[in-house]
């Protein structure tokens, strides 16, 4: 059997644009809107011990175990999960499994963008002091509910009912455009421009906010809210919903389970080290969570509205901290230091760019499936997923307020992350085995991975994803199909939103059946034989 070798012969341009991009896909939304907000809602330092177990259990070895799959495939030139899946089990599932490699980071980039453009546009009415005069957090969340098109009846409206159109197609078209501008033109200069902005911005922003002095009425300084988070507490570890959130979040901000690590790291060759820049990457990425995500939003809400205060923000609306209580903060800021607005700029602007960073990732997938099984070109691929992420995006503007974007959010923002990452570790760790795994990464690797690891990914890893996925299916998957709850809170959805959520798993559903209909068109175009594999490539993409 041949490998099509139509597609992509793409390879990244330096090992610093490498290991830029990579930490660009994982650092994003997650890590500075995300993350502070689940801190805080659930319980702070008893949070942050089950996060940090869920970093070393699961986040740090499925880093490995994505660059290992990954550049597995690249060997076969597959950049895409059900190629790599079958690279390394010879069997007729194994590409079928692969589907859902496709269907998560698609669903993720398509309302994951629609956030993106949210920061873009605050950024600009920051700039232009759009919101100011919305001192308090009530006025904050009405000007952040007119923006998002959610204004009760009566309520006052600060925007025209096209707006979060304009900036979703606009940010959708700049992603497809650094997407059809390939890896090393595209991608590659994009995290080399982005990542040291972020960073930049986040600094600064992280800076200001540990300085600021206590306010009067409050009384409480931004250490408290760096004490809150990071001061150890065991107090609330018997409750599974805080080692859910965590390692939920571990998934999200690590891009662990989106198929988008993988697609990258394909584009290694065996010379390359996948062992230190794994690690790099996923410290990289905490680096930029716990000490700077941590650092900003929280301490800055402490100070301004109290512990208190800022507990109950971050268990109000998801998006509240970032979108409302920051804005108000900003002004309060002004008042003695007159920066504001500009504060303002850098932290949407940082927000921008770490999305934006994530987003082209998770197109990569399957732009490469379409490139490598069927040799159409990276332009008409691109510009062709935008159209379709465009016009399922406008459901999600649309119809925010019925639960649409919820819904994806648990189904393939964090069910379908665990559920790639169990597929992946069975298929790599346990089909193609332990030693055979640990080989793989290991190949011009600049560091040896501690020997624990092995023992962890080989079971350990794999059990606590089956614990996971099971309270899940338990807790959550199950009382929400059966509409005990919803997506997005404990209460069962409306008779009103029922239809908007149907189609919504309907979309998903669909995605399923068609992607699995295209992998089998795919494997039969090709002749591939799936009891034989493919054949090694002489020579890997990034010698091309
Ligand atoms: N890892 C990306 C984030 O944290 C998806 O937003």
């Amino acid at each position: 059997m041949s490998t099509s070798n139509s597609g992509s012969n793409e390879a990244w341009g330096s090992r610093i644009g490498l290991i830029l991009a990579m930490a660009g896909n994982a650092v994003g939304l997650g890590n500075f809107l995300r993350f502070p907000r689940q801190a805080a809602a659930n319980g702070g330092g008893s949070y942050m011990i089950a996060y940090f177990i869920a970093l070393l259990l699961l986040g740090i070895p499925l880093m490995w175990i994505e660059w290992g799959v990954g550049r597995n495939g690249g060997r076969y030139r597959k950049g895409h999960l059900p190629g790599m899946f079958a690279a390394i089990w010879k069997h007729p599932l194994a590409k079928y499994c692969g589907v859902v490699g496709m269907v998560v980071p698609l669903g993720v980039m398509i309302y994951y963008t629609y956030i993106e453009s949210w920061t873009l546009a605050f950024a600009i009415f920051s700039a232009t002091k759009d919101y100011w005069g919305q001192t308090t957090q009530e006025g904050m969340i009405g000007y952040l509910r007119s923006f998002q098109g959610l204004t009760p009846e009566g309520g006052t409206t600060y925007h025209a009912s096209w707006t979060p159109y304009a900036f979703f197609t606009f940010t959708l078209a700049v992603n497809i455009y650094i997407l059809s501008r390939g890896i090393s033109g595209g991608i590659e200069k994009l995290a080399k421009i982005g990542m040291p902005i972020l960073f930049i911005f986040a600094i600064i922003l992280a800076g200001v906010v540990l300085t600021l002095p206590p306010q009067e009425g409050i009384g409480a300084t931004p250490l408290q809210g760096l004490e809150f988070i990071y001061k150890p507490d065991l107090s609330r570890l018997g409750e599974p919903g805080i080692w859910l959130a965590a390692a939920g979040q571990i998934f999200f901000t690590l891009s662990v389970g989106m198929g988008s690590l993988q697609a990258y790291a394909s584009y290694l060759s065996t010379k390359d080290d996948i062992a230190l820049n794994g690690i790099a990457t996923a410290s990289t990425n905490e680096t930029a969570e716990v000490v700077l995500g941590g650092s900003i939003a929280i301490p800055a809400a402490v100070t301004f509205f109290g512990v208190a205060g800022a507990m109950q923000i971050a268990q109000g609306g998801s998006f509240d901290l970032g979108f409302a209580t920051m804005p108000v903060v900003f002004q309060q800021i002004d008042k003695t230091l007159p920066i504001g607005n500009l504060l303002g700029v850098m932290w949407f602007g940082l927000l921008f760019f770490a999305g934006i960073t994530s987003s082209v990732a998770m197109l990569t997938p399957i732009t490469a499936f379409f490139r490598e099984e069927f040799g159409f070109k990276r332009e008409t691929v691109a510009w062709s997923l935008g159209g379709l992420a465009l016009a399922i995006g406008m459901m999600h503007v649309t119809w925010l307020g019925h639960g649409f974007l919820d819904e994806w959010d648990y189904w393939v923002g964090t069910f379908g992350l665990v559920l790639v990452a169990v597929l992946e570790t069975v298929v790599f760790i346990w089909i193609f085995k332990p030693d055979n795994a640990w080989k793989s990464i290991h190949m011009g690797a600049d560091i040896n991975i501690p020997k624990i690891f092995k023992f962890i990914m080989t079971y350990v890893t794999p059990l606590y994803l089956f614990i996971i996925l099971t309270w899940w299916g338990k807790d959550e998957a199950i009382p929400i199909l059966l509409n005990q709850r919803s997506a997005g809170s404990s209460n069962p959805v409306s008779d009103i939103d029922m239809p908007y959520i149907t189609i919504s798993r309907g979309i998903l559903v669909a995605f399923v059946i068609v992607f699995l209909f295209i992998i089998r068109t795919a494997w039969k175009r090709n002749g591939y034989d799936d009891r034989k594999g493919f054949v090694e490539l002489p020579t890997n993409r990034a010698e091309v």
